[in-house]
């Protein structure tokens, strides 16, 4: 039977809000101008309306309106969501922003890409030409998944860091972390199943989500406490999510670690609700305490967690190795990852077992971690002084990623347009969800070299900020 004509409104009003284009804490039109635009009577509205205060999408507030609720929960078909760019979805976003990142006379504070200089670069390449000479045939052979057994060793010694206790058959080498987090969606979801993520989030996963017709429920995520555990457990609730992904050190982009408490919640919250947690932890040996953070998987008991990582943002990108360690899922996780890729090279799989073992590890975490930290002080500073009043920074406690919020009067994506054309490269908000709401947002990498062209690239953004506000 068909639905009343004030319950299609409220749909049609509630799948705008989904879409973004109304956002959290905004204004929805009148009850007045919604009766005029839509042709219905007022009482019609007032009927729409209400139910839509009973679902929880809006708020009427005394005097002044109806707003969106601050906290939405809903799935979003990730498919169907688009910035509000009119040159397109994240991936056209993505795919001019990894362009200007390959291009050598942009600054680039936008990707998360360590430059060299905080890379073992020198290690690995006598590690490479000494493989090379002495055992060519390398070369010539399959290293087939789960990958090289002499890494794996390694990985799962490191490990032991983070509190697990690992054999070298839990693990399976991927190509990246990227790879590993997609074996792990592709392992605990199908097509239409809801995914839990962090909000902001990032960008790989919204892609990843978007690619196996997944929806996203974005779970707000902040500075100092990380993914909102009281908000997870309502859309547990609410939606049965089947999976949440979380990156419980130095989030990316917003720079969050979660506290002790907030890791034994989480991992309560998905016995309690029967969901996947899948752990990034990506940037997890490069928190600027002297002994890393633990991980989810080392408290969990019941082996539900999956646990993805990789090397790319400590020893070297460009080698694309990355592990994942799959719990009650390996298996599987496993098959896919040998039907999808076969094998993983075998160089690069050598030259980091190679690395690892020989000890220079930790000496190279502690010099890039201190380093970090040094060009994090002059970055905020520089922000401090140069951008508008009332911008803000997140305070990261590792990793080289900054999360920049912007007054209101100032669009990310036009200052991210103007700075490219002073060869500066930013990564907007808009690239960190699947709705529109970081567009005051900017990420900001500062694993860079820093020089006298940084101070002035960052005094440039400053500039063209206060140019937005004038
Ligand atoms: C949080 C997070 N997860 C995963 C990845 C992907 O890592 P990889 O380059 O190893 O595929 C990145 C890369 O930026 C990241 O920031």
């Amino acid at each position: 039977m068909d639905c009343p004509l004030y319950e299609k409104i409220a749909n049609q009003i509630e799948h705008q809000v989904h879409e973004g284009i109304f956002l959290p804490g905004a204004k929805i039109p009148s009850v007045r101008k919604s009766s005029k635009q839509m042709e219905v009577s007022v009482a019609t509205v007032l009927q729409a309306y209400s139910l839509l205060e009973d679902r929880g999408v809006i708020k009427a507030r005394p005097q002044k309106g109806y707003f969106v609720q601050e906290n939405q929960l809903q799935p979003i078909e990730s498919a169907k969501i688009e910035p509000t760019q009119n040159d397109g979805t994240i991936h056209a976003l993505l795919r001019r922003l990894l362009h200007a990142s390959q291009d050598d006379n942009i600054i680039q504070f936008g990707a998360a890409i360590p430059k060299s200089q905080f890379l073992p670069i020198r290690q690995l390449q006598r590690s490479v030409g000494r493989l090379m000479r002495l055992e060519p045939e390398i070369c010539a052979a399959y290293e087939f998944t789960p990958g090289s057994l002499s890494l794996r060793r390694q990985i799962a010694i490191r490990m032991l860091d983070s509190g697990c206790q690992l054999q070298p058959d839990d693990i399976t080498i991927t190509l990246g972390c990227q790879n590993a987090l997609m074996l792990s969606l592709q392992a605990v979801a199908k097509a239409g199943d809801t995914i839990a993520i962090e909000s902001p989030a990032y960008h790989g996963v919204l892609q990843a989500i978007e690619i196996l017709n997944l929806k996203a429920i974005e779970i707000p995520c902040s500075a100092e406490d990380g993914i909102d555990l009281d908000l997870l457990e309502q859309a547990a609730a609410k939606w049965g999510i089947k999976a949440c992904i979380v990156t419980p050190n130095n989030q990316n982009p917003i720079g969050a670690t979660l506290s002790h408490q907030a890791r034994q919640r989480i991992i309560d919250q998905s016995v309690q609700h029967n969901f996947t947690l899948i752990e990034d932890d990506v940037y997890g040996e490069l928190s600027y305490k002297d002994k890393r953070e633990r991980s989810l998987k080392a408290d969990d008991k019941l082996n539900t967690v999956i646990y993805c990582s990789s090397f790319s943002k400590s020893i070297a990108p460009g080698f694309r190795v990355g592990w994942i360690v799959g719990g009650r899922f390996q298996t599987q996780i496993e098959h896919y990852a040998y039907v999808q890729s076969l094998a993983i090279p075998t160089l690069t799989q050598t030259a980091i077992a190679n690395f690892l073992e020989n000890g220079a590890y930790d000496r190279h975490l502690r010099k890039t971690r201190l380093a970090y930290q040094d060009n994090l002080a002059r970055c905020q500073a520089l922000i401090l002084e140069h951008f508008p009043t009332g911008t803000q920074t997140s305070t990261p406690k590792g990793g080289f990623l900054l999360w920049v919020t912007l007054p209101n009067t100032v669009d990310a994506m036009t200052l991210h347009s103007q700075a490219l054309e002073s060869n500066i490269g930013l990564l907007p908000g808009l690239a960190f969800s699947l709705t529109a709401q970081f567009s005051h947002h900017f990420r900001l990498n500062y694993a860079l070299n820093w020089d006298n062209k940084t101070d002035a690239a960052l005094r440039e953004l400053g500039r063209l900020c206060q140019q937005q506000t004038n």
